[in-house]
């Protein structure tokens, strides 16, 4: 764009010669205004094969930064999360963090890069002067505004330069997919996991007191006893997140009481086994009133009768306490029939 074309309104206040005039102090403006320095051409302004030469290297910065993307995606998949490298001076640190960091932070540079160099060689380099003016902008301004927007738009090459607007647009669309395989470090989606427990058909009972097996005989009518599937062992990676969900409350009922036909057909003389999990919020059941046959919840009071079915009679809970079929084993201890028939915990599992 030559000098001709700057709008009158954006030229120096009586400056007269757009480049290179300077107004005379007066009274009332003591102070000379220097003006615009004398505007000079950019090689690229006069010379196609320069601004060529120039579009070559902003296309090249936008590539080099999608290529960095693509390294990121890679690096994050590739790289171990336990491998270390040795990086001088800053010693042994992470590999997967250091390439991650490196190909995102050349991604970005290079867009940044690209951009910088688009606006020094390309663009449209005419100083404009511009008067203070009030907050609110007129309509005047506002149309003014909008036209200086197209017309930056029409001097940025944009709509010319198909190299640069394309490797720009891929470049700001690739840098995004870094965020989204992130999203994988939120962790493997839990699949049918939260509808399983490790119960299974022939688990055997165990006090999770004693760590021994329960036989009928162990379990006396009014208790309450607290038990696991064998195998858990409390050192094993795996054993909080599964007694999350194993956990059982064993008592035993005179068969005569337990309202509830399928609770009795799960049952073994009266030994019935339901889940700890509380199906509101999944705090673990705690306390049992042998008259009654209630449990409650010390979280928010949540009250299930284990005499029918594990009905909710009082509190938030959703829904009633899992029951988890149970039979003696040949070799006389209590033992799981099969997995829970529904999932433990907070009712929100049965959303999936
Ligand atoms: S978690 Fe049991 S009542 Fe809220």
């Amino acid at each position: 764009m030559s000098s001709q074309e700057i709008p009158e309104e954006n030229l120096p206040a009586e400056q007269g010669d757009a480049h290179g005039a300077v107004k005379v102090a007066d009274e009332k403006n003591p102070f000379a205004d220097p003006g615009l320095p004398p505007h000079e051409h950019r090689i690229q302004d006069i010379d196609e094969r320069a601004a060529k030469r120039s579009e070559r290297t902003v296309a090249l910065l936008f590539t080099v930064s999608m290529l960095s993307t693509i390294a990121f995606i890679a690096a994050y998949v590739a790289i171990p999360v336990d491998k270390a490298i040795y990086v001088w001076p800053i010693g042994h640190i992470s590999a997967l963090n250091f390439a991650l960091g490196m190909t995102l932070g050349l991604a970005l540079f290079c867009i940044g890069a690209g951009a910088v160099h688009w606006a020094r060689t390309l663009m449209s380099d005419v100083e404009i002067a511009d008067e203070r003016h009030p907050i609110e902008a007129s309509p005047e301004v506002r149309a003014q505004v909008h036209a200086d927007f197209k017309q930056g738009a029409a001097e940025s090459v944009i709509g010319r330069r198909k190299l640069i607007r394309h490797t720009m647009l891929g470049a700001l669309a690739m840098v995004p997919l870094a965020g989204v395989v992130l999203l994988r470090d939120l962790g493997p989606l839990p699949g049918t996991s939260l509808r399983h427990t490790t119960w299974a058909k022939g688990k055997k009972l165990v006090n999770m007191n004693t760590m021994e097996p329960l036989r009928p005989s162990d379990v006396a009518v009014g208790s309450l006893t607290f038990a696991m599937p064998d195998g858990l062992n409390e050192h094993d990676h795996d054993f909080q997140k599964n007694i999350a969900k194993d956990a059982l409350m064993i008592i035993r009922l005179q068969p005569g009481d337990i309202k509830d036909k399928r609770e009795l057909e799960w049952s073994h003389e009266g030994i019935v086994a339901y889940s700890k999990i509380c199906t509101h919020v999944g705090c673990p059941i705690s306390l049992y009133e042998q008259q009654t046959h209630h449990a409650l919840c010390p979280c928010h009071q949540s009250t299930f009768d284990l005499a029918d079915g594990g009905r909710v009679i009082f509190g938030p809970a959703g829904h009633a306490l899992p029951q988890l079929r149970i039979t003696v084993g040949e070799d006389g201890y209590l033992e799981a029939v099969s997995d829970f028939e529904e999932p433990v915990g907070p009712a929100f599992w049965e959303r999936g």
